[in-house]
């Protein structure tokens, strides 16, 4: 479904998704690490529970919402990787903290 550019740098940096490695190239996002390991889906809708995953890669619809390194809610096509980056999916709302 999602594939690289002929021309695209090589994957050079392994970032974990779903704990498992993929290989994607230095300066892409954690979304497009989300879509090299073939997921379409990285959080779930709060209230629904609904599948959602990145959708516009610029930082406008939010699907992309992830949990990276421990912190939830992270516009996962916000952020670059980098090597050993954990990135997981994200189920119901974010807890509000005091
Ligand atoms: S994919 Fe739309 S905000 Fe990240």
């Amino acid at each position: 479904m999602f594939r690289t550019r002929p021309d695209a740098r090589p994957a050079t940096v392994e970032v974990l998704v779903e704990g498992t490695p993929v290989l994607v190239p230095e300066g892409a996002s954690a979304a497009v690490a989300v879509l090299l390991a073939g997921l379409s889906a990285i959080r779930e809708m709060p209230v629904t529970g609904s599948p959602r995953g990145p959708l516009c890669l610029m930082g406008v619809c939010f699907d992309c919402l992830a949990e990276i390194d421990g912190v939830p809610n992270r516009q996962a096509c916000m952020v670059p990787v980098a090597p050993g980056m954990r990135i997981a999916r994200q189920r119901g709302a974010r807890e509000a903290r005091p």
